[in-house]
């Protein structure tokens, strides 16, 4: 008989010839357990969804009680369902007044998707503008303006009217006019290795688009529900987008993305023609009970407030001479090392660490470090002297 290992490698689609091959049993708080009980402490959070950590018992709770009330009932858009409501009401209660209309979808790629073609739909224009080493997803308008050309040229024909710039050059925005239907722009990207925008550059980017009538789309994707140690990027840059995406973390571990806008951006897919964004699961009741009960986790126990000194912690901590350096935002942390191959090593044999590490898509000589919100002060520093150890041992393994 075939095991676990065998039947997933025969059955289940790849997507790298050599996928981590981690089996977890159970998973709670910052841990994952194997089926014999080895324990591994999660830096990853699935990249970025778990930030209130694995099984809160707050969203247990709220899964299992809206579990016993309903599953799906309709496509999205047709009856009031109180999940939905509560959470979009929420929602729009901390975000700012232009971004009170959400629709609710299933991943990031979808809600990217329904940005986009919102943005069409409401300038009339075709042109979008979006960054180099940008990720938004892997459906094709979401891989038309994915900022790497290795993915991009292995699916083509991708969308038309699409146009790359450098995150960073300010210059190149010039290239914002009044064919440009919207800007899409991750406020920190987070798959380039964590790159941080220079003063000014979002406030331009805003300022261009405002002048040109163009929509400004914010893929907070991974940088929402208090991962850069303020609930939303926004608050932190002080820039508001027309358009927000939000997905991963925002189902609090259960399927859900969301696009967001103003009532009167969001009316132009009511009609000519209507039904201009579908999607039967879309706002799964489950999902948005299980988000709503992990945003109330992130407010209460101050989780994106104490991101900061757990982020300082993490860089006191990680003294090591392959580090060329930390750089990020909160918990969202690029760990610069001197060469790819050691980053590999490191990731590779962080399991036997019992640290689970992650690579970036565009950032071949970094890992990242993006752990539950809730991580505490000792479990940090147990991280850190395992990953030191790791690091010790990459060292004498990789070439330099
Ligand atoms: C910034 C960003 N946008 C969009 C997506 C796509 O989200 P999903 O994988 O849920 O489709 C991702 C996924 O990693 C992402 O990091």
């Amino acid at each position: 008989m075939l095991n676990n290992r065998q039947l997933f490698l025969l059955h289940l689609g790849q997507t790298t010839s050599d996928p981590l091959m981690l089996e977890i049993e159970k998973a709670e708080g910052v841990y994952m357990y194997g089926p014999s009980g080895k324990k591994y402490l999660d830096l990853i959070s699935g990249v970025s969804v778990s930030n209130t950590g694995h099984r809160h018992p707050k969203v247990v709770e709220a899964v299992k009680k809206q579990a016993d009330s309903y599953l799906h009932l309709m496509v999205y858009g047709e009856m009031i369902q109180s999940p939905q409501v509560n959470y979009a009401s929420r929602l729009a209660s901390i975000l700012p007044e232009n971004l009170g209309n959400i629709y609710f979808v299933n991943s990031g790629s979808e809600a990217i998707e329904g940005a986009l073609k919102l943005a069409k739909r409401y300038t009339g224009r075709s042109r979008i503008i979006y960054f180099r080493n940008a990720y938004h997803g892997s459906t094709h308008a979401a891989m038309s303006v994915q900022g790497s050309e290795i993915y991009r040229n292995a699916f083509r024909p991708l969308l038309p009217d699409t146009f790359q710039l450098d995150f960073n050059d300010f210059k190149s925005l010039d290239n914002i006019d009044d064919h440009t239907a919207c800007v899409i722009v991750e406020p920190i990207q987070a798959e380039a290795g964590v790159i941080l925008p220079e003063k000014g550059f979002l406030e331009m980017i805003r300022e261009k688009c405002t002048n040109h009538k163009a929509l400004l789309v914010f893929d907070e994707v991974q940088t929402g529900f208090g991962r850069t140690g303020t609930m939303f990027a926004i608050d932190r840059f002080g820039v508001v987008p027309d358009i927000l995406v939000l997905a991963k973390a925002l189902g609090g571990g259960m399927p859900l993305g969301a696009f967001i806008s103003s009532g009167k951006i969001m009316s132009s897919l009511i009609s000519n023609p209507q039904l201009g964004h579908i999607t039967t699961f879309g706002g799964h009741p489950v999902c948005c009970a299980a988000g709503l009960a992990s945003l109330e986790v992130i407010i209460e126990e101050k989780l994106a407030e104490s991101c900061r000194s757990k982020s300082e912690l993490f860089r006191k901590e990680l003294n090591h001479p392959l580090i060329r350096e930390i750089r990020g935002e909160g918990l969202l942390l690029a760990v610069q090392l001197s060469n790819p191959e050691c980053v590999q090593y490191a990731i590779t044999n962080a399991p036997g660490y019992g640290l689970v590490l992650d690579y970036f898509l565009f950032c071949s000589d970094a890992f990242r470090i993006a752990p539950p919100l809730t991580i505490t002060t000792d479990e940090i520093k147990e991280a850190c002297r395992q990953l030191l150890s790791l690091l010790d041992d990459a060292q004498k393994k990789c070439k330099i």
